[in-house]
């Protein structure tokens, strides 16, 4: 992909805390998504976003599952913690997210629908433990 005249954001959702990785639950210091994140920042230059719920999510694994799950049941718009102030100066937007339970988490969700995208590029990009992008992209 040739990114030279583009004007990239990488808007990103990643929770740090337990997670169940490799068959075992570990604390993160850092998310995964933000991981990635980073290095698609070094690569591209792009401006970084970080989606961020206003009520944090639960550090422990059994309680995020149960939050998450109750978030998909009722297709939960949480409010965000901030705003991306120059959507418009953006053409190339890298959006990542974890896969939870087979899609983004809501918040996610949030950020799509508070803008609009008519002639950006929006490249995902998903962490997850196995079921790679689930049903993300078309959701
Ligand atoms: C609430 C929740 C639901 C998850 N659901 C799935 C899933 O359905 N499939 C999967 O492969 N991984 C699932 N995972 C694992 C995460 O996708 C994976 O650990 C991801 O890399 C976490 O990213 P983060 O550290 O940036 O938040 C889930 C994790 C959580 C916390």
């Amino acid at each position: 992909m040739n990114l030279t005249k583009k004007k990239c954001l990488i808007a990103y959702f990643s929770r740090k805390g337990q997670n169940y990785v490799g068959g075992k639950i570990v604390n993160l210091k850092v998310g995964n998504t933000e991981v990635v994140a980073k290095m698609i920042q070094k690569i591209t230059g792009g401006d970084m976003f970080h989606i961020e719920s206003v009520t944090a999510y639960p550090k422990d694994y059994g309680e995020i599952t149960e939050v998450a799950k109750n978030e998909l049941r009722t297709r939960a718009r949480p409010k965000l913690t901030g705003r991306v102030e120059n959507m418009g100066v953006y053409n190339m937007i890298f959006l990542g997210y974890p896969n939870w339970w087979g899609t983004p988490p809501m918040a996610v969700f949030t950020l799509l629908e508070s803008y609009d995208f008519s002639g950006k590029t929006i490249a995902p990009f998903c962490t997850h433990e196995g079921s790679g992008m689930g049903h993300s992209e078309p959701d």
